[in-house]
C-alpha cells in the first residue's frame, strides 16, 4: 500500500527518518550501545585482526561509509568488497576475519554465495539485513537486522540510511568491547546518531519541494558527474548510482581529489555536478579542498549543485545551485548528504514520465549469480 503516496519509492523517502530511528530503538541505554543479537559474541570480536565487508551496488556503498567511522572507532582494518568479486580471487581469510554482509533483501544471491564462502574459509560471519528470516542471516554466525521496514521499490532508499546506521552501531560495540574508545566518546557518537531522524526530517520538509521543482529543469540532461571526498565518496557513487537506475541518465560518481588524475577532462561547458560538500566548521581542511575542486571545474564552466551545510557561506557564490543539509559530525553527514541525491534521482525520473518502483530490466531481489 502506498499509503497516499505517488509511488513507493516516494513512500520509502519519506520515512527514511524512521528508517534510521527504528534501527537505533531499544539499541541504545545509558551513552552505549547494546545490541541483544550480539550478547555473547565479546570473545569473537576481541579475536578479529580485519573485518571485510561484502555487499553489492548501494548496499556496498553503505559499507563504503561504514569503513570510515568503522576504522576509526575500532583500529581494525577495514576492507570494503563487491560480493561477486570476492570469492574469485583466493580471498586471505581465516578465524581472524569478520566477514560482515550487508544486504537489504537478505537473498542476493552473491552476497549469499561470498558469505558461503567466507564460512567454509574459517571467517566469522555477522549479517546485516533487512529481512527477517532471510537466507543470508541463516548463513551467518551474528545477525543485526535493520529495521527500515519492508522496501517495495527497487531502488534502495530507506533500506541504505538503516544499513549504516547498524554498520554504526556494530562498530562502536565492537570499539566498546575491544576498549578501542572511552564512554564519553562513544556517548557523543550516539547523540550524533539520534539526532540524525529529526535532521534528515528537516531536509524532507525544508528542501523536497525545491529539489523536485528543480529536478524537472534538468529532465533533459544527458550526463550528470557527482563529486565528494572522504565519506562524501561514496555518497557521490550512491547519487550516480540512483539516477543511472531510475532516470537512464548517464551518471558517473569520482573522488573530488581523483579530478586532477583524468576526470576534470569531462567537465566543459554545461556539464552538471554535484558536488558533496564537508562541513566547513567540522571538517575545514576537507572542506577547503573540496571548495577547491569546485572552482577547477567550475572555471571549466561546470554547472555545480553543492549539497552544502546551512551555515556554510562559502559555497554560495561559487555554486548554481546549493541543497542544503542541517550541521553534522563528519562521519554522520551521509545520511543527511544522501537525502537530496535520493530525492533528485526520483524527482528527475519522475519529470521524465518513467516509473521509479519499476526501473527497466532491473529486479527488487537478484537472486541468481
Ligand atoms: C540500488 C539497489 C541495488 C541493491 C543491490 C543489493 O538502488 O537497490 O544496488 O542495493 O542489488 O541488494 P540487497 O541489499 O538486497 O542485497
Amino acid at each position: 500500500d502506498k499509503g497516499g503516496w505517488s509511488s513507493f519509492m516516494a513512500k520509502e523517502v519519506s520515512e527514511e527518518p524512521e528508517a534510521v530511528a527504528n534501527t537505533l530503538r531499544g539499541r541504545i541505554r545509558g551513552g552505549e550501545v547494546v545490541i541483544p543479537e550480539l550478547d555473547g559474541l565479546d570473545e569473537l570480536f576481541q579475536g578479529i585482526s580485519r573485518i571485510i565487508v561484502i555487499a553489492c551496488g548501494t548496499a556496498a556503498y553503505a559499507g563504503q561509509v561504514g569503513k570510515y567511522a568503522i576504522e576509526q572507532w575500532t583500529r581494525i582494518p577495514v576492507d570494503v568488497e563487491l560480493a561477486h568479486e570476492f570469492r574469485y580471487r583466493d580471498p586471505v581469510i581465516g578465524p581472524d576475519t569478520l566477514v560482515v554482509s550487508i544486504s537489504q533483501s537478505g537473498e542476493t544471491m552473491d552476497t549469499l554465495m561470498a558469505v558461503k564462502y567466507a564460512r567454509e574459509h574459517g571467517a566469522r560471519t555477522l549479517s546485516i539485513c533487512n529481512t527477517q528470516g532471510a537466507t543470508i542471516p541463516r548463513e551467518s554466525d551474528a545477525i543485526v537486522y535493520t529495521h527500515a521496514g519492508p522496501e517495495v521499490a527497487v531502488a534502495s532508499t530507506k533500506a541504505f540510511v538503516a544499513q549504516i546506521t547498524a554498520l554504526y552501531l556494530m562498530g562502536l560495540h565492537i570499539a566498546r568491547v575491544r576498549g578501542a574508545i572511552d564512554h564519553e566518546s562513544a556517548a557523543a557518537h550516539i547523540a550524533e546518531l539520534e539526532a540524525v531522524p529529526g535532521k534528515i526530517a528537516l531536509i524532507l520538509e525544508r528542501e523536497q519541494p525545491r529539489i523536485e521543482q528543480f529536478a524537472g529543469w534538468m529532465a533533459d540532461t544527458r550526463s550528470v558527474l557527482f563529486l565528494g571526498r572522504h565519506v562524501g565518496f561514496p555518497i557521490a557513487l550512491e547519487g550516480a548510482l540512483k539516477l543511472k537506475e531510475l532516470a537512464y541518465i548517464h551518471a558517473e560518481g569520482f573522488a573530488a581529489g581523483e579530478l586532477k588524475h583524468g576526470p576534470i577532462a569531462l567537465i566543459e561547458p554545461g556539464q552538471p555536478v554535484f558536488v558533496v560538500v564537508p562541513s566547513p566548521s567540522q571538517s575545514p581542511e576537507m572542506h577547503k579542498k573540496v571548495v577547491s575542486s569546485i572552482e577547477e571545474i567550475r572555471a571549466r564552466g561546470a554547472r555545480v549543485i553543492s549539497i552544502a551545510e546551512e551555515g556554510d557561506a562559502a559555497v554560495l557564490p561559487k555554486s548554481d545551485e546549493v541543497l542544503r543539509i542541517p550541521m553534522a559530525g563528519p562521519l554522520f553527514e551521509p545520511l543527511l548528504a544522501v537525502v537530496p541525491l535520493h530525492i533528485f534521482a526520483m524527482g528527475l525520473a519522475t519529470a521524465k514520465g518513467l516509473d521509479v518502483d519499476q526501473p527497466r530490466n532491473l529486479a527488487k531481489s537478484v537472486t541468481v549469480e
